[in-house]
């Protein structure tokens, strides 16, 4: 059963925005694509390195430590050296909060 968990505040998420929260333990890297958030692993599926902390460019984000790429909105891989996409969560947005969907 899927259940909406309170991740961040809408405020605290700015379009072009990442930020890493942890999720009923699983850590998460939240991204504000022009107003609409997406939720995806927070840890490269490369060698590990932390999404949040890479390059948002549109639906892209960077990795900050080998340079893969990935699609937030679907966790699919965009750019190499990563082969395997990263897990994306499904989000809602209601009353100011951002609630994310963890298994
Ligand atoms: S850890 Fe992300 S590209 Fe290598």
């Amino acid at each position: 059963m899927v259940e909406f968990r309170t991740a961040v505040n809408v405020a605290e998420l700015q379009p072009g925005q990442l930020r890493r929260v942890e999720v009923d333990g699983t850590q998460i890297c939240l991204a504000n694509v022009d107003g609409a958030i997406y939720a995806v692993a927070a840890r490269c599926s490369h060698a590990g390195g932390p999404l949040a902390e890479g390059a948002l460019d549109r639906k892209i984000i960077t990795c900050p430590w080998h340079g893969a790429m990935f699609d937030v909105t679907s966790g699919e891989v965009a750019g190499p050296p990563a082969d395997d996409s990263v897990a994306a969560y499904d989000v809602e947005v209601e009353g100011g909060v951002v609630r994310v969907a963890v298994r």
